[in-house]
């Protein structure tokens, strides 16, 4: 039986266990979205994971929509990462890079532009500005010919996140952003080769997936999806043909691994379909939302997953792995209010068991 202590092959590297760092934004960069160097420690407190995926890094201006997140489209960007990869792989841990481009959730005060998505909708609820929330712009549809350009700005990022020393990178296709509102019918309305079909809708992921594996090797590209229920106002209303097909697709590119971020509980509309896309992908499949380690430790000793990520108990417990095993007390996160803010405070200040005790 396998245990989250396992060792688990990603691509060319081989983690010491299968409990991941779910990618988690936390706005602590500049306004011009360069990494600062309090990223350092709070990225190497963390090395225990499995694997450490990045908070969302916007791939250009355009796509940027999350005030002080750290991006990966320019070389000061891509140099200033540097020290926090160099900072986990001396630590002993291994990180990937999530890249973000964010479509119709883009704030015009933003990038300076309207934003694109697939269609011309807007998004429910209030964008994040560096002038407070401010309620979504309608979005303009994303011309077939600006098709290259977009993915050659994935590409190139990815290219960065190489070169500024990540293990690898993961395209965030999950949680109602750009690549999301093209997979899903709630948000594409399109009646081109990007819409309607399951095939069409699927087009963009695939196309910049392949992009991505040609650019750092498929061994070095994973990809997220959020299959079941409402993300930002993106749902689909039939999402299992649609995912199966997506991670049949991913399958045949080889990709390092899939993460699935499916939400469960009451609030959530859609069960999970993570049972039927087990069935439809033979890679490594990591599982996330709402785990507790008893429920990872089930899900990877059962075979429903070869890993589980972990966000919200990451930001409070620098040595989750470590207490896991140990089966030592977990602390809780501060305020919500401390995981996005530009302090200091609720950021790399929660102290491994060991220096608390
Ligand atoms: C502070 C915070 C920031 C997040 N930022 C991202 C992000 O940048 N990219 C992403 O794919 N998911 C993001 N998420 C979602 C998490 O990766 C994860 O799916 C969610 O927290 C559920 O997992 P958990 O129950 O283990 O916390 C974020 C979640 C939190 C709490």
């Amino acid at each position: 039986m396998t245990s989250l202590f396992d060792p688990l092959a990603i691509g060319d590297i081989l983690l010491p266990n299968r409990i991941l760092m779910a990618p988690m934004t936390r706005a602590r960069g500049t306004r011009q979205h360069v990494p600062l160097p309090r990223m350092v420690d709070y990225y190497a407190q963390r090395a225990g994971a499995g694997l450490i995926i990045s908070e969302a890094a916007p791939i250009s201006l355009h796509g940027a929509g999350w005030p002080y997140s750290p991006g990966l489209w320019t070389e000061e960007q891509t140099e200033a990462w540097k020290p926090v990869t160099q900072a986990v792989h001396a630590a002993g841990g291994r990180i990937f890079a999530q890249l973000w481009h964010m479509g119709r959730v883009v704030h015009p005060a933003m990038s300076g532009e309207q934003p694109v998505s697939a269609s011309a909708t807007t998004a429910p609820g209030e964008a994040h500005t560096y002038e407070g929330r401010q309620p979504y712009a309608e979005a303009r549809p994303l011309r077939v010919d600006e098709v290259p350009a977009l993915i050659a700005d994935y590409v190139r990022a990815a290219r960065n996140a190489i070169a500024a020393g990540f293990d690898g990178v993961q395209l965030h296709a999950a949680n109602g952003y750009l690549i999301d509102q093209f997979l899903r019918d709630s948000s594409n309305l399109r009646t081109d080769e990007y819409g309607g079909s399951i095939e069409n809708r699927t087009r963009l992921l695939l196309e910049v997936t392949r992009a991505l594996a040609e650019a750092v090797g498929p061994q070095r590209t994973s990809v997220r999806l959020s299959p079941n229920g409402d993300s930002q106002g993106v749902i689909d209303s039939n999402p299992e043909p649609l995912f199966t097909h997506a991670v049949r697709e991913l399958d045949k590119i080889g990709i390092a691994f899939l993460e699935l971020r499916e939400p469960r509980g009451d609030a959530i509309t859609q069960p999970p379909i993570s049972p039927a896309i087990r069935a439809n992908f033979s890679g490594v499949l990591v599982l996330n939302s709402d785990y507790t380690p008893q429920e990872a430790a089930e899900a990877v000793e059962s075979g429903k997953a070869d890993a589980v990520s972990f966000g919200r108990l990451f930001i409070a417990n620098p040595d989750l792995p470590e207490r896991i095993r140990r089966a030592l007390p977990l602390a809780e996160p501060k305020p919500a209010a401390t995981w996005y803010s530009q302090e200091d405070e609720g950021y790399a200040d929660y102290p491994s068991y060991e220096a608390a005790a």
